[in-house]
């Protein structure tokens, strides 16, 4: 397999993080390298990912000074991504490797143009790692795709839940992708608790002509894996939502078919 670049959108709460987390160690676990950028500026998904609460404390911020231009003139990274990912990243298990965008530390700090070049940039040279899978957790902002941070990605899914604003949501980022070069822009349906969701997630996706990628049920597991603060795979790696996220890993590994016509 070449590399494989994915980024997970979607309003707070949708479940991004959830997804992101199982979907690495579900990939993880089939033998591919698998790197998590952790984009929110609440980052949490090491834990999920299963990195204890201190390894998860000391992940570094990804220095912003490891950014340079590219000859086409988009980001690139000044030193190799594996480098870089070795020495500010840290390690969850099944060899997940996990590592932090810059956030400002204080209130009034300001400019993220740096830190969304950085991670622009890691994600771009990301494209030559062979067998390499680039997950990207998001902030809820459209500020990731509005500032094209995740240009360089093969794949966009956004996260919803079967309820009006958080769709609306996903029409709207679908809106801001499509002027990002991203070859799939895909939407993942979460927390459907009968038939009736999972309808209401499919009608919404037909209706806007959003793609639909699959569907995540709600679980309890899920809720019970968060509050005892184990990884769901961990928890219960029989979980409805770890055989969903699988399935949905099959379909990511055997090549989405293109959302958009790319020039
Ligand atoms: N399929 C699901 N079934 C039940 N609860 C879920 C499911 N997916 C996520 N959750 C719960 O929803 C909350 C938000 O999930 P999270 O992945 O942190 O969302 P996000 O990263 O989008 O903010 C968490 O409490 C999580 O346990
Ligand atoms: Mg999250």
């Amino acid at each position: 397999m070449s590399s494989l670049r994915l980024a997970v959108a979607g309003k707070g709460g949708a479940g991004k993080t959830t997804f992101s987390s199982t979907l690495a160690r579900t990939l993880a676990r089939r033998g591919h390298r698998v790197v998590v950028i952790d984009a929110d500026s609440n980052p949490n998904v090491a834990v999920a990912l299963g990195c204890d609460r201190a390894q998860a404390a000391a992940i570094p911020m990804l220095p912003t000074g490891l950014v340079s231009r590219r000859l086409d003139g988009g980001p690139s990274l000044t030193e190799p991504v594996p480098a870089v990912v070795e020495r500010y990243g840290a390690v969850a298990p099944d060899s997940v490797a996990v590592v932090h965008m810059a956030m400002p530390a204080h209130a009034d700090e300001g400019c993220l143009c740096s830190a969304h070049a950085t991670v622009s940039g890691m994600l771009a040279d990301a494209a030559d790692l062979p067998d390499t899978v680039t997950i990207v957790d998001l902030e809820a902002s459209p500020e990731h795709l509005s500032r094209g941070t995740t240009r360089h990605v093969d794949v966009l899914i956004m996260i919803v839940e079967p309820y009006w604003r958080s769709l609306e949501t996903a029409r709207r980022m679908s809106k801001l992708a499509a002027e990002l070069p991203v070859p799939h822009v895909g939407v993942v349906g979460n927390k459907a608790r009968s038939a009736a969701d999972v309808e209401a997630i499919a009608g919404f996706c037909a209706g806007a002509g959003l793609v639909l990628d699959g569907q995540l049920p709600w679980s309890d597991g899920v809720l019970d894996a968060d509050k005892a603060g184990i990884p769901l795979i961990d928890h219960d790696p029989e979980d409805p939502v770890v055989g969903a996220v699988s399935q949905l890993a099959d379909r990511l590994l055997a090549g989405l078919q293109p959302s958009v016509a790319t020039t």
